[in-house]
């Protein structure tokens, strides 16, 4: 997830780019650029990191250039670097575009631009935009139809930006699975990402719905849709703080993350299950475990696998040992990286070490990569942040591709990590004894999880009013049994990380060995108990507790009637394949403690004591 703005109208074009730049730094911030169309030239800064530096690759000087476009990047390909930072160019210089999305087909369409005598200068699926205009102008010669042409060409998702020095006049958006909308003020026009880069200047606001695209001049704007031609696009009127655009009109980045995530999960599973699934292709598409013939035929190989991690990456790797054992067979061992690097592993060079980060730059994880480095095994990596250091040292890895987390609580990447390990564990599974139609019968149910967490996302107002019934109590047991057993410790850190309440996460088999002891009437305990295998076992639980006196809530299957007599509450997630139920069951949760720290006044996005990336031992 990228940051685009643009601009044209009667105001100097770079001042206006810079602060919408500043604006959209929470989407990312490996790198930024910046193209100004001043008399026919054009002027192209780009920098690594923050705008600041952008800004003071500037200089003092503003350009007097009315027509502009600017960047700021969150690296998915090719890592963070000044020649993959966009704007990205033509071979001559004149074609300029700012990309945020995912180009699928770019490897198939760069080789045939090459063909054709095109010099790409950037590792980034973007680059290929600006020489496909640039083939395409050699027929269309204006630069709208060029445009449009090239759109026919691309697979992915993209918000795209475009100038040209030949056209001064003029800047070209399209949208398709990305965000991209533009603001019509006085004389003036703003193209951004997000409302968040707009609504200094005007809150009349245009969105591009996806397959659509636009011409904008310094006078009007005309908005087309790639199937059906012309759309008469009315402006909406925006009545937010530009603080609050930045959170999409939600008081919280954990919320508004909580809230991305049926689209989090549908960027992880992009380009990775459909030809898996529709065209029958062997197992999911992992460009990044095969990134050459060796690493791809270790992998077939390995016999074991340890994974390390921390906090919640580390109970996104315990789900994992179940899916991963299950789908493929192989023993798998979840270590705290913390630990780990300080006990004698065995490792050899049949065991592969997969860590798993969001940030990329924890360092317990990334040292105990470097000491399975050291000991000969394979090194895996889960990573999001896109050419951070654990993805940079390990031998290969896979993307989240969830976007910026902003809020220190993690949340979309948890349920991506999940669904990145489970494409792992079908990948691994369909190379050993699992079944094409058990692989394709996982993959397909995956591919339905985004809707079915839209519909626990609308229980949210329900799940509000039981925390404000449970907000008096001071300690929670929560409990799950095998997927869901690791759901019950996210589900306590979120608890114990937001509204700093005692909470101990339990195997709900391992309650009646001691912690029952803890229970009374003021000590609830909320239990993970979907219709899965483990069913009747985790119910005896329920009613061990209730004969204790002790509060029940519970997270289980629609349509289970038998639940609502035990418990005291009850949320329902909508019923799927038992290795998924963690990918839902953790959502209540999730809505659960954000509703209780911000019920006790707490800033949930920036808690006390935490920080976003641990980077130090
Ligand atoms: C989770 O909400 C916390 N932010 C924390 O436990 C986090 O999961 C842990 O620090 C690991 O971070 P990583 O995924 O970036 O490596």
């Amino acid at each position: 997830m990228c940051g685009i703005v643009g601009y044209i109208g009667k105001n100097k074009a770079q001042p206006v780019l810079i602060e919408g730049l500043k604006r959209l730094e929470y989407r990312g911030y490996d790198s930024a650029g910046i193209s100004i169309l001043e008399k026919s030239k054009v002027k192209h800064f780009r920098a690594l990191g923050r705008v600041s530096n952008l800004e003071s690759k500037i200089g003092e000087k503003i350009f007097d250039g009315r027509v502009g476009i600017a960047h700021t990047r969150w690296a998915t390909h090719g890592k963070p670097s000044v020649v993959n930072a966009h704007p990205h160019a033509s071979c001559d210089k004149s074609i300029f575009v700012v990309h945020n999305g995912i180009i699928e087909n770019y490897l198939e369409l760069r080789s045939g631009l090459k063909k054709k005598r095109h010099v790409f200068k950037s590792e980034t699926d973007t680059e290929v935009v600006a020489h496909l205009i640039e083939e395409k102008q050699k027929k269309q010669k204006d630069l709208f139809n060029s445009v449009k042409s090239a759109l026919a060409d691309l697979r992915g998702a993209y918000g795209i930006a475009v100038i040209d020095k030949k056209f001064p006049d003029e800047i070209i958006v399209a949208r398709k699975g990305s965000p991209l909308l533009f603001g019509v003020g006085k004389d003036e026009f703003i193209i951004s990402s997000d409302a968040s880069a707009i609504l200094g200047h005007t809150n009349k606001i245009v969105y591009l719905n996806d397959g659509e695209l636009a011409k904008i001049t310094r006078d009007d704007y005309r908005v087309f849709s790639l199937e059906s031609g012309y759309v008469n696009k009315k402006t909406t009127k925006v009545n937010w703080s530009q603080d609050g655009a930045q959170k999409d009109g939600f008081a919280h980045y954990m919320l508004k993350e909580i809230y991305e995530q049926p689209q989090a999960i549908a960027n992880s599973l992009q380009g990775r299950v459909n030809h898996f699934i529709d065209e029958g292709l062997v197992r999911p598409t992992l460009g990044g475990l095969a990134p050459n013939r060796d690493i791809e035929n270790h992998i077939k190989k390995i016999e074991r696998l340890v994974i390390v991690s921390c906090g919640t990456s580390y109970y996104a790797g315990l789900v994992a040992e179940y899916m991963i054992e299950e789908c493929a067979g192989i023993p798998v061992e979840v270590e705290t990286a913390s630990e780990f690097r300080y006990r004698k592993p065995i490792l050899n060079s049949k065991t592969a070490v997969l860590a798993i980060s969001q940030s990329g730059e924890t360092a317990d994880t990334l040292e105990a990569i470097r000491e399975a480095k050291l000991k000969g095994a394979l090194t895996l990596g889960v990573v999001n942040v896109v050419g951070s250091t654990i993805a940079r040292e390990t031998d290969a890895g896979v993307y989240n591709h969830a976007g910026p987390e902003i809020g220190v609580a993690s949340t979309k990447a948890f349920t991506s990590q999940l669904v990145v390990l489970l494409l792992i564990a079908l990948s691994l599974g369909r190379q050993r004894d699992m079944s094409f139609i058990d692989g394709k019968e996982v993959a397909t149910e995956l591919k339905r999880i985004p809707q079915l967490i839209e519909a626990i996302l609308g229980q949210d107002k329900e799940i509000k009013k039981i925390v404000s019934k449970y907000s008096k109590y001071k300690n929670w047991l929560c409990l799950g049994r095998k997927y869901n057993f690791p759901i019950a410790l996210e589900g306590a850190l979120k608890i114990k990380e937001i509204s700093y309440v005692h909470a101990e996460g339990y195997a709900a088999g391992e309650m009646k060995h001691g912690p029952i002891a803890m229970i009374d009437k003021n000590f609830p305990s909320l239990f993970i108990v979907p219709k899965d295998s483990v069913y009747e076992k985790v119910i005896s639980g329920m009613e061990e507790i209730k004969a204790r006196g002790g509060k029940v809530l519970a997270i289980a299957t629609e349509g289970d009637s038998l639940i609502s007599k035990i418990a005291d509450d009850v949320i329902y997630i909508p019923k799927t394949l038992e290795m998924l139920t963690p990918l839902l069951a953790v959502i209540p949760l999730q809505l659960f403690a954000y509703h209780l720290g911000v019920s006790l006044g707490y800033d949930v996005d920036k808690p006390r004591n935490l920080a976003k990336s641990v980077t130090v031992e």
